[in-house]
């Protein structure tokens, strides 16, 4: 697929033509869908998402404390704007690992954002074109990610691994993410296993147990060989029981609540729901994705092999100690991305902007630092810009505003992430990414 990057928009004036697309409607009552407040988008995608879609999109680990930590981190800064600096002109561009960006932001994975709504991960992929800004693709995705890639028409993105514990699948996932045109790979350290995720263990609830964000692995034929040979192996185990393997409706309604989830593997699952109804398949493929999707055993020596599987950058997601992140940058890694998963792994974590802070400092000006969780804003942006990010991931506010309005959902929560980030830069005297320093902020 061809890499060919669209024009990027001309970034400067987000902020005042974002006021404007605002505003004139609003002078003939009409009040924006996707909320600028950030509390309030997260209250209205609370009111149209399913009690299982809103705990596993926002909930975190355990008790809360790590989102907790990330939002009170940038409470801890403040912006000194200065004035009388006329700064009429903003450029927000900039290139992390070769990808131009037409602002320091991208798309955070999200997975099994097919929970919000049908074809979740291709109306991201529109929305972010929309706003050309890339989207990092969820390993746990809901369309494979060749479709998503066709969504991006020409945006870039990249794609982010989960180490399986089947080498050959993790083989095969980097050569679909190079064949489809990713221009980095990004592989996920922290979530060799689920964290303690009360809101969804309280519901009883599992995506993938119900097919639910497993379409990277179905779409997969490494993936579907290993499916085939469990069938093989489980039909061979059954037929020595006397157990007749091709009736899963049967079993399900022996169960209670099975159907709904045989229900909902037949309809994730490719091919046709009547065919899949019928089929032991795509449970299989729910079990073999739940044995192997990750790997508790993932080590440097892993990453070590990385150089020879991939011409693409790699980047390192979920590094939290300037030691690793050292180690990473020592390893040959091209750039590492601070986070804690959205606080969802680990319950009382450091705050990821407060480890931005000691990595950055570790490391120095020049290796690639990115950071995710806790980014609710233009001036959150802001502000992890001044502490030394090249660029930060947005992740569930764009899942929000899909929940709201779709791709232009996704699309609105951008451009109103951007236009504050415009703003900020016009009215502090920032005119380019790179005038975004340390010396704008305060600790409060
Ligand atoms: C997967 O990435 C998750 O956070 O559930």
């Amino acid at each position: 697929m061809s890499t060919h990057q669209t024009p990027l928009p001309s970034a400067a004036g987000r902020g005042r033509a974002r006021q404007d697309a605002i505003y004139r409607p609003g002078a003939l009552g009409v009040t924006p869908t996707v909320p600028t407040d950030m509390a309030r988008l997260e209250s209205r995608a609370q009111s149209v998402m399913s009690r299982r879609a809103w705990a596993y999109i926002a909930g975190g680990a355990g008790s809360g404390a790590t989102m907790r930590a990330n939002r009170a981190a940038f409470d801890r800064w403040q912006v000194v704007p200065r004035m009388l600096h006329a700064t009429t002109e903003r450029d927000l561009r900039t290139t992390v690992l070769g990808t131009e960006l037409a602002a320091p932001l991208l798309l955070a994975p999200v997975g099994a954002a097919g929970l919000v709504a049908q074809d979740a991960d291709l109306h991201i992929a529109e929305g972010a074109h929309a706003s050309g800004i890339p989207y990092v693709f969820s390993c746990q995705g809901c369309s494979p990610m060749e479709a998503t890639a066709r969504a991006m028409a020409g945006t870039p993105f990249w794609y982010q691994l989960y180490w399986s514990t089947d080498e050959q699948l993790v083989d095969s996932m980097i050569g679909r993410a190079e064949a489809a045109g990713a221009q980095a790979l990004v592989v996920t350290l922290d979530t060799t296993m689920l964290g303690w995720r009360t809101q969804d263990l309280d519901l009883g609830s599992l995506p993938f147990a119900r097919g639910e964000g497993i379409a990277q692995y179905t779409s997969d034929p490494r993936f579907m060989q290993l499916v085939r040979e469990r069938l093989g192996a489980g039909a061979r185990a059954a037929q020595s029981l006397g157990i007749d393997p091709r009736r899963p409706l049967r079993a399900a309604r022996a169960a209670k609540g099975g159907v709904g989830t045989l229900l909902s593997m037949s309809r994730t699952h490719p091919g046709g729901v009547r065919d899949n109804l019928r089929s032991p398949e795509p449970r299989a493929a729910v079990e073999t994705f739940l044995d192997i999707y990750s790997n508790p055993g993932l080590s440097w020596e892993h990453i070590a092999t990385l150089r020879e599987r991939t011409s693409l950058p790699v980047v390192l997601k979920g590094v939290l100690h300037e030691d690793d992140a050292r180690r990473a940058f020592d390893a040959g890694v091209d750039a590492v991305v601070v986070s804690n998963h959205g606080g969802r792994q680990v319950d009382r974590s450091i705050a990821a902007l407060d480890a931005l802070v000691r990595v950055r400092q570790a490391v120095g000006p020049d290796p690639t630092v990115l950071m995710d969780s806790g980014v609710r804003s233009g001036a959150d942006l802001f502000v992890a810009l001044a502490l030394g990010a090249d660029a930060c991931l947005l992740g569930r506010p764009h899942v929000y505003g899909l929940a709201l309005d779709g791709a232009a959902g996704v699309s609105a929560v951008i451009d109103n992430v951007l236009g504050e980030l415009d703003l900020t830069m016009g009215l502090v005297g920032a005119a380019s990414i790179a005038d975004i320093t340390r010396d704008l902020l305060v600790q409060a």
